[in-house]
């Protein structure tokens, strides 16, 4: 059996520029059989080592052609190391760990997205998931916000969703700094009471700022969204990842283990829903 404390060596191959703060990198692994042996379900995460620096917890935004990708916004003593890091460091990676979001289950349905800021990071490896996997989907709408205009990642896959059958792509920002801004102004959840949503044959996708979460949920349950259809993508600080050390714990779960993705019926007593 592995062991699931010993990291798998990668190197660094690129890293660009999403924004001032956020940054995508992708790796190669050292081990082709590592890459060969990695499973991953969109919304798990991968635990990355960098030597002497410590590990921290990521979504894995993609994994191919023995290559994987995170996105990463700079926030302290690891993400800051990162972003200086050069092209071929070897740094470790442990998992994936967690479930992921529940590709098969929400088959056959319409599926909304909302993202907020850096948390369209797990949500983007499960809209790379539908869109290679159309014909087992429904429609697809993608509502995400972040700060201002320059603070929206994938700017490329942006401006390209819209081109795909079947998908609506809702941009908001709070600011725009750009005065040919042309999408809507105001928080996510504004997008959200905008919509026609069919709630029997509707599955949402919620990862962002958690001052995002309280607003969204409010407004999907005026759409009468049941709350077993409705799937939150959780933050808590962890250290092994896989739901040993108990760093993570959120009332009974390990959102390492058992997350990070819950429905909101799980977890609907442990968050604060005005
Ligand atoms: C399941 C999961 C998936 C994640 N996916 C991504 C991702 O795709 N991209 C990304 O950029 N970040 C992601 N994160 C957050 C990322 O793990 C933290 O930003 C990272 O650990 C910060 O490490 P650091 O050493 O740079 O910061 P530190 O020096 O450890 O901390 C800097 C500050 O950030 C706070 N902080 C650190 N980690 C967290 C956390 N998990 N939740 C809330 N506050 C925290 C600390 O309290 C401190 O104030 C994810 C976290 C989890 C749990
Ligand atoms: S991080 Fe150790 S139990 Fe979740």
């Amino acid at each position: 059996m592995d062991n699931i404390y010993l990291p798998k060596l990668i190197t660094l191959d690129n890293s660009k520029e999403e924004t001032p703060e956020i940054k995508s990198f992708e790796f190669s692994f050292e081990n082709e059989n590592d890459y060969k042996n990695f499973k991953f379900i969109p919304g798990q995460l991968i635990e990355l080592s960098i030597f002497g620096y410590g590990e921290a917890p990521f979504s894995v935004v993609s994994c191919r052609n023995n290559k994987i990708s995170i996105s990463v916004k700079k926030t302290g003593t690891i993400t800051c190391r990162l972003f200086e890091l050069k092209k071929d460091a070897l740094l470790g990676m442990r998992g994936p760990f967690g479930n992921g979001f529940p590709v098969k289950k929400s088959q056959k349905n319409n599926i909304l997205i909302i993202g907020g800021g850096i948390g369209l990071a797990p949500l983007k490896s499960f809209i790379t998931y539908i869109l290679s996997h159309r014909g087992n989907y429904e429609k697809l709408t993608i509502c995400y916000g972040a700060r201002t205009d320059i603070d929206l990642v994938y700017k490329e896959d942006l401006a390209n969703w819209p081109k795909e059958k079947d998908l609506d792509l809702h941009l908001t920002v709070d600011c725009p700094k750009d005065k040919s801004w042309q999408c809507n102004i105001g928080s996510v959840a504004a997008l959200l009471s905008k919509l026609k949503i069919n709630p029997d044959n509707t599955s949402a996708f919620i990862c962002g700022p958690p001052v995002m979460i309280p607003y969204v949920l409010e407004e999907l349950k005026k759409h009468k969204i049941d709350g077993q259809k409705i799937f939150i993508s959780m933050e808590r600080m962890m250290k092994c990842g896989a739901g040993k050390c108990g760093h993570c714990t959120m009332g009974e779960y390990y959102v390492c283990k058992d997350g990070p993705v819950f429905t909101l019926e799980q977890i609907q007593k442990l968050l604060t829903i005005r």
